[in-house]
C-alpha cells in the first residue's frame, strides 16, 4: 500500500496558508511577491550562513535586517529580486518572519523548496495559460531518456521554473560526477538555457537554479515563438522582441543548434495572430493553430541535425483525426523513437487532461529516414499521483524528500525499455 504525500513541504505549505490567514490575505499585496520576497532572503540567509533571518526586538529592525537581506541577495543572486523592500507593514512583515525563521528552507535535493514554489505560483496563476510546473518525476523520465552529457548544448523554451533544466543538472552531476563549483558554473553557462515568456516563472526558475550551483544561469524571459523573421512587426509594442536565434548569436560561440530539448510546452492557448500564422510551416494557411503545434516547429527548428527532442504534449497531438497533419510533419522532420502514455491524474490537480511523451531525434544532414521502422510504446500504469492530484508514496517512505526515489510510480521500468530498445534496434541515440 502506497500512501498520500506528507513531508516538509506539507509544513511550508501550512505555514504559507498560516501566514496568509494572519496577515497576507488583508495586506492588499501580491502574495506570490510578498512571500517569494521572504523566501529569498531566507535562502540567502541560509546560503551565506549569516544567521540574520529573525524576529528582532522591535518590529522596525526587523524590516530593516530583513531589508538588508533582500539587497544583499538582490545584489548576488541578479535578476531574481525585483525589488527589496517588502510591502508588508513591519508589523506584519514581522509575523511572517518570526513563522519562516523556525524552518529550514534549502536541503540538499532541492525538492522541498521547489514544490514549495509550485505551492505558492500555482496559488497566484490558478492553472491559467497552461502555467503550471511539469511534475518533477516526469521530467526525471525525460531526462533519463534522453541522457543529456556535459558537452551537449540544452535547451528548454519553456522552461516555467526550470525543472527540466535542474533535472538535467542533478542527472549531469551524479552522472559525470562533477561536483567542482567552478565546473558545474561552466557547464550552466555555456550549455544550460531555458526561456520563457512569464517574468514570475523565470524568477523562479533563476533562484532554483542558483541554489543548484549555478550562480549565472541562462534563463531569459522571451517569446519563444518569435523568430528572427518576425521582427520588425512588433516595434509598437514596446517590448524589447529578442529572440532565441538573438540570444545564441550573442552568447554562445559557432553555435549551429541545441544538441537536446526538454520541454513541456503549455497545453492550452491558440495563437491567432497572422505574424506568427505567416511564420510556421504547420499554420499553413489556417487561421487559428494550437500553441503546442507551435512549439514542436519551433523545437525541431531549434535542434542541430541529429539531435534529440523530449517534449510533453497532449493526447490529443498522438490520437486526434485533426493532427493528422502534424503527425505526417514529424514523420518527414525526425525519426520517432518512443511515444510514452502518462496516467489522467500525472497532471492532476491542474488538468485531467492525458498527456504523452514524444521522443524524436531530428533527421541528420544527408541522411534519409526510413520509411518502416519500429517505435518504442509505452504507457504508465503508476502515474504516483491518486484523483486529487496528490502524490503517492512507496509505503517505507516517511517524507517526499526526493522525487523519483520516493513516489510509487512504474517510470523506471520505461527507462528500462526504452533502453533494451534502443540495443535492439541498434540505434546511435547520444
Ligand atoms: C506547462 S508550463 C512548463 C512548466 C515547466 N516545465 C516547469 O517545470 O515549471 C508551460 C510554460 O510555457 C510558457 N510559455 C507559454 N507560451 C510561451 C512562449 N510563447 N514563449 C515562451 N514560453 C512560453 C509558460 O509561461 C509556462 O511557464
Amino acid at each position: 500500500m502506497a500512501k498520500r504525500h506528507q513531508n516538509q513541504q506539507g509544513n511550508l505549505e501550512s505555514l504559507f496558508l498560516r501566514m496568509e490567514e494572519l496577515v497576507l490575505a488583508n495586506s492588499g499585496e501580491d502574495e506570490f511577491e510578498e512571500v517569494f520576497k521572504l523566501l529569498v532572503a531566507k535562502l540567502w540567509d541560509e546560503q551565506s550562513q549569516q544567521s540574520k533571518f529573525y524576529r528582532y526586538s522591535t518590529d522596525e529592525a526587523t524590516f530593516e535586517a530583513i531589508a538588508k537581506l533582500m539587497r544583499e541577495a538582490k545584489k548576488k543572486w541578479s535578476g531574481v529580486l525585483n525589488e527589496v523592500t517588502s510591502k508588508l507593514t513591519p508589523e506584519h512583515l514581522s509575523i511572517c518572519v518570526e513563522a519562516l525563521s523556525r524552518h529550514r528552507i534549502s536541503n540538499e535535493s532541492l525538492d522541498v523548496i521547489d514544490s514549495f514554489f509550485e505551492f505558492i505560483v500555482s496559488k497566484s496563476v490558478k492553472g491559467a495559460k497552461g502555467q503550471y510546473f511539469t511534475p518533477r518525476h516526469v521530467i526525471e523520465l525525460c531526462v533519463r531518456i534522453l541522457k543529456p552529457s556535459s558537452g551537449e548544448k540544452i535547451l528548454d523554451p519553456a522552461c516555467g521554473s526550470g525543472g527540466f533544466l535542474l533535472h538535467t543538472l542533478k542527472f549531469i552531476k551524479q552522472h559525470e560526477k562533477l561536483d567542482n563549483e567552478g565546473e558545474i558554473q561552466g557547464f550552466c553557462s555555456e550549455k544550460l538555457w531555458g526561456f520563457d515568456i512569464d517574468a514570475k516563472a523565470t524568477r523562479v526558475a533563476k533562484a532554483l537554479m542558483i541554489l543548484a550551483g549555478d550562480g549565472s544561469s541562462n534563463i531569459i524571459k522571451l517569446n519563444s515563438l518569435l523568430k528572427p523573421e518576425m521582427i520588425g512587426l512588433f516595434s509598437n509594442t514596446g517590448e524589447p522582441n529578442l529572440t532565441i536565434e538573438d540570444v545564441c548569436r550573442s552568447l554562445i560561440k559557432r553555435h549551429k543548434g541545441f544538441d537536446v530539448i526538454l520541454t513541456n510546452p503549455p497545453f492550452a492557448g491558440e495563437i491567432r495572430e497572422a505574424s506568427f500564422l505567416n511564420c510556421y510551416k504547420l499554420a499553413n494557411k489556417k487561421s487559428r493553430i494550437e500553441r503546442d503545434v507551435l512549439f514542436i516547429e519551433r523545437c525541431l527548428e531549434l535542434l542541430r541535425p541529429g539531435g534529440r527532442l523530449a517534449i510533453v504534449l497532449p493526447h490529443n497531438k498522438f490520437a486526434g483525426k485533426s493532427f493528422e497533419f502534424l503527425r505526417q510533419w514529424i514523420l518527414r522532420k525526425a525519426r520517432i523513437l518512443a511515444v510514452i502514455g502518462l496516467g489522467r491524474n500525472t497532471f492532476m490537480p491542474h488538468t485531467h487532461q492525458k498527456a504523452s511523451i514524444l521522443i524524436l531525434k531530428k533527421k541528420s544532414f544527408g541522411k534519409s529516414i526510413p520509411s518502416d521502422y519500429n517505435i518504442f510504446f509505452a504507457i504508465t500504469e503508476k502515474d504516483g499521483k491518486n484523483s486529487k492530484g496528490q502524490f503517492v508514496l512507496h509505503k517505507s517512505v516517511a517524507r517526499l524528500e526526493n522525487t523519483w526515489e520516493d513516489i510509487d510510480h512504474d517510470f523506471s521500468e520505461v527507462v528500462e525499455g526504452f533502453e533494451t530498445f534502443l540495443k535492439q534496434e541498434n540505434i546511435d541515440f547520444e
